[in-house]
């Protein structure tokens, strides 16, 4: 269903364990890069750790493979490394954006694969500059930068635009509460087709549904602890760096 060059898995023995180390190191730049993110704002505090890790448990759940589910990972963490690039007065705008403002925020994916680009491991078969790229595509090509359309648009990027909706949904913002699991997970079925992979989107929804009752107005992070450790997508292959926090306390739960 889904092809990544599985360049980090292909190896055996001495190789494979040098490669193992740099898709750590990878990963753990990638998280400190989406935390400098994040902490430009304290509505998006944990945005980039929640993207990067509702897009692994998505993953994990629609079938990719370990290498697969990594780099989506990692491009979760710094999906929008490119607002670096955007100033304040337009990032914080409380207020609803001017088309000037607008067509600038648009401008971050392609700036945020820019600034990832000269790093080999992301700008290559691992496909984490195009899920930068491309993740504010819609299913039916009304999305930006290049309107993609449907399955021309990358599946880490269907991905991402999933799990980046869902956190957004989940989280307070200056002009909005917080919608309740219900109600994102109404709009999910609503965007399912038009702004979302249909499929991919039935798949994230009983993701969610499995998750349950009681984690209604639960926070975003103890809704993906309970999909991470109630094996809805299984204990194994966790990310050391952001699991440890959600599996210390709820191991075997
Ligand atoms: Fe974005
Ligand atoms: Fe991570």
């Amino acid at each position: 269903m889904f092809m990544f060059q599985d360049t980090f898995s292909s190896t055996t023995g001495e190789n494979h364990d040098s490669r193992h180390e740099l898709l750590g190191t990878i990963h753990q730049i990638a998280e400190s890069l989406g935390n400098a993110i994040d902490a430009r704002d304290k509505f998006t505090m944990c945005h980039s750790k929640h993207v990067a890790d509702l897009s692994r448990c998505l993953a994990l759940k629609a079938g990719f493979s370990r290498s697969e589910v990594e780099f989506i990972h990692i491009a979760g963490h710094v999906h929008d490394i490119g607002k670096i690039g955007i100033p304040d007065t337009v990032l914080r705008k409380t207020g609803p954006l001017t088309s000037r403002e607008w067509k600038l925020m648009c401008t971050h994916p392609v700036m945020g694969a820019k600034i990832v680009a000269p790093v080999k491991a992301m700008n290559g078969s691992t496909g984490i500059c195009e899920m930068i790229l491309h993740h504010h595509e819609r299913w039916d090509g009304n999305g930006y930068p290049l309107k993609l359309k449907a399955d021309r648009i990358p599946a880490g990027a269907r991905i991402l635009a999933l799990a980046d909706s869902l956190s957004a949904m989940l989280e307070d913002r200056p002009y909005r509460a917080r919608l309740t699991l219900s109600q994102a997970l109404a709009e999910i079925q609503r965007g399912a087709g038009t702004q979302f992979d249909p499929e991919l989107s039935v798949v994230m929804l009983n993701m969610l549904e499995d998750a349950g009752p009681g984690f209604e107005m639960c926070s975003l992070d103890s809704l993906i602890t309970k999909i991470i450790c109630s094996r809805i997508v299984g204990h194994k292959n966790k990310c050391s760096g952001c699991i440890q926090a959600c599996t210390a306390g709820i191991q075997g739960g």
